[in-house]
């Protein structure tokens, strides 16, 4: 990571910027942080006030890392939260924009997100779907899958949710993993003026044996034909009351599983709470991104993430303001498409990635230039470190140098922003996501698990519990305490490295472990090995990330084909595979890169040096030591 720029330049808080009112004048922040800091679960407690509960807690947390409880003894509605609540006041106003990448709007007030979500709980409970039960969900980015998790939130079942961009295969294995009785999905998505058939990718998934006993379907062509187990989501809603009773549910009651990779080939279905979650990701929303009643706020992740889960759809919502969700790619039909919808809606917050603005960079200052953008006041990422560059672009070029920008580091696992600044408050310095948040105690530690010195590189953790953690891995407790908790007993250890510099910044460099992330979507590399040796021509296979200026971090694969394979045409085998991947996993896993090796270099004990992988696909001559290697120094390419 190029580091020229930190440190050097520290930013003030904005003073055409208003302090937030969310969290107080600067003065009185640093004691309340202190006090956080000193008494998280009295932080915590105070903040969940803010939210509607049907049963208050008898005692606010319970437990110790890895088993905790939050909020015991309460019960709340997700859904009612987002909407029932704000009616009396908000009935007419926005609650969803949608915008097509045609250009084709269509605005979503909360009664009518209301009355929408109502009829489907409805449908869904006439269907036989219980609290206990998981459905999942594979949608394009539109108001009906908003709809899909309030829904779910409203009868208390719990959603998955799983990214569009993930095949049949990768779908089909979500579904099996979380016993999923039903599945909401549209004939078609839209994306660079091209038709996804996503519903077809969902009959694959569901050819075998499949718990799924209903396939709910939006559609969106009238050409389109309905799959086996299918029901058109008009007719499966059809004349169901606009109204329904939300129950209250337990606080720690599952409100979604979402999966995510980790070190090992297999995803990890991450177990989110209801009232921890939605006391984490409101409070978050509301102070870091300093959400106010007259906002429209737009973050362009997919809900199928969980920047999509906590940030398009329930922090924003449960704090009554208007949230945008754009179908289509950022540069389609022309490369302005982002800021014409700022300019066109008055976004006045943009919360994105820093893949996203690099890629804007390089088409050129003019594009950004032709759009004024007087609505947007504060600029958000997340995803991935952002490198000074860009940031110092984002600010000057997208916020024309009049918004503070919050860069916000967090985790699928962890729910919610763990460390971000307070916009207004906090000094910014280019690439730190600065300090964390009240009531988060976040540490950087050694090897040993001993707190490693300001300025010194190690490992960030986090030493006391926060309300919106995960609380297991679906179906497997015993990965859930081995992947977090075991490394350092009593600490939750995020798997970035990371240093803290002189003033308490925290400086995230990335993952340490066996994941990459490529444009700001988390991949383990396990994972396509898995994919690319399951090939039938495939001997074996050592997947590394490689530094790419654009995406963060691109996807190297060294590959042994089968003896029987000597003679097979390379480039065609390279093809091969990568097609075979995007049918394992999904596009987003595709390799850029596929090379072809006699052997792999391992060390005696048979383990594959990735290390030395990773440096060759970097480009830099093997370093550290090889001395352990059975034939030092000898990745022999093919191709
Ligand atoms: C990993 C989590 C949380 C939403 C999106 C990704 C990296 C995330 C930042 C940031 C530096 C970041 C970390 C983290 N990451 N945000 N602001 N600065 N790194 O969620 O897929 O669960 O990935 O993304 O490496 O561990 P995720």
């Amino acid at each position: 990571m190029e580091t020229s720029l930190k440190e050097s330049r520290a930013f003030a808080p904005e003073k055409s910027f208003q302090a937030s009112a969310n969290v107080g004048h600067p003065a009185e922040y640093e004691a309340a942080w202190q006090a956080s800091q000193k008494d998280p679960v009295a932080y915590w407690e105070a903040a969940a006030k803010s939210l509607h509960w049907d049963q208050t807690w008898h005692t606010a947390f319970e437990g110790k890392f890895p088993w905790v409880k939050w909020f015991l003894g309460a019960k709340l509605n997700v859904s009612y939260n987002c909407l029932d609540r704000h009616l009396p006041l908000l009935k007419d106003k926005a609650a969803i924009i949608w915008e097509g990448e045609d250009g084709k709007s269509e605005t979503w007030t909360f009664g009518k997100l209301f009355e929408e979500t109502c009829r489907l709980a409805n449908a869904m409970e006439k269907a036989g779907m219980r609290a206990g039960d998981t459905a999942a969900i594979y949608m394009p980015q539109v108001p009906q899958a908003a709809v899909a998790m309030l829904a779910c939130a409203r009868i208390g079942v719990t959603h998955s949710i799983v990214f569009g961009g993930f095949s049949s295969h990768a779908l089909r294995d979500r579904i099996a993993d979380a016993k999923c009785r039903m599945v909401f999905t549209a004939d078609v998505g839209y994306r660079k003026g091209e038709k996804i058939q996503l519903g077809q990718i969902v009959e694959k998934a569901l050819e075998g044996n499949s718990p799924i006993e209903k396939v709910i379907v939006l559609q969106r062509e009238a050409a389109s034909p309905l799959m086996n187990k299918g029901i058109w989501w008009n007719e499966f809603v059809g004349a169901q009351p606009p109204t329904h009773q939300a129950k209250p549910f337990d606080a720690e009651h599952p409100l979604f599983v979402l999966y995510t990779s980790g070190t090992t080939g297999k995803p990890k279905g991450i177990v989110h709470s209801s009232g921890g979650y939605l006391v984490g990701a409101t409070t978050t929303a509301k102070a870091v991104l300093d959400l106010q009643p007259n906002d429209v706020y737009w973050c362009t992740a997919d809900v199928g993430w969980i920047t999509g889960h906590s940030y398009v759809v329930y922090g924003i919502l449960a704090n009554g303001v208007t949230t945008v969700m754009y179908e289509g790619n950022p540069v389609h039909p022309h490369a302005g498409r982002f800021w014409e919808l700022i300019e066109k809606h008055k976004v006045s917050i943009l919360y994105t990635a820093p893949t996203a603005i690099r890629a804007f960079m390089r088409l050129g200052d003019d594009i950004p230039g032709k759009y004024p953008m007087k609505s947007l006041r504060l600029l958000g990422s997340v995803g991935e470190p952002i490198n000074p560059e860009a940031w110092m672009w984002y600010q000057e070029k997208i916020g024309k140098g009049r918004c503070p920008i919050v860069d916000t580091w967090w985790q699928t696992e962890t729910g919610a922003m763990m460390i971000a600044p307070l916009p207004g408050v906090t000094t910014l310095k280019p690439g730190s996501a600065t300090r964390p948040f009240f009531g988060i105690q976040a540490e950087i530690v050694g090897e040993d698990g001993k707190p490693a010195g300001r300025e010194q590189g190690g490992l960030l953790v986090i030493k006391h519990p926060w309300p919106s953690m995960a609380r297991t891995i679906l179906g497997d407790p015993d990965r859930f305490v081995e992947q977090y908790f075991s490394k350092f007993p009593g600490l939750y250890f995020t798997g970035d490295g990371a240093h803290q510099d002189a003033d308490g910044y925290f400086w995230i460099m990335g993952r340490i472990d066996d994941v990459i992330n490529v444009s700001g979507h988390r991949l383990g590399t396990m994972e396509i090995e898995s994919a690319l040796v399951s090939h039938p021509a495939v001997a074996e296979a050592a997947v590394v990330g490689r530094p790419d200026e654009l995406k963060g971090q691109a996807i190297v694969a060294y590959v042994t084909p089968k003896e029987s394979e000597s003679g097979t045409d390379l480039k065609e085998l390279q093809d091969k595979l990568k097609k075979h991947v995007v049918l394992e996993i999904g596009a987003l896993a595709r390799p850029e890169a596929i090379f072809f090796t006699k052997t792999l270099p391992k060390t005696r004990s048979g383990k594959i040096m990735r290390r030395l992988l990773k440096d060759l696909a970097a480009g830099k001559a093997a370093t550290g030591d090889t001395t352990t290697l059975e034939n030092p120094g000898l990745v022999e390419l093919l191709n």
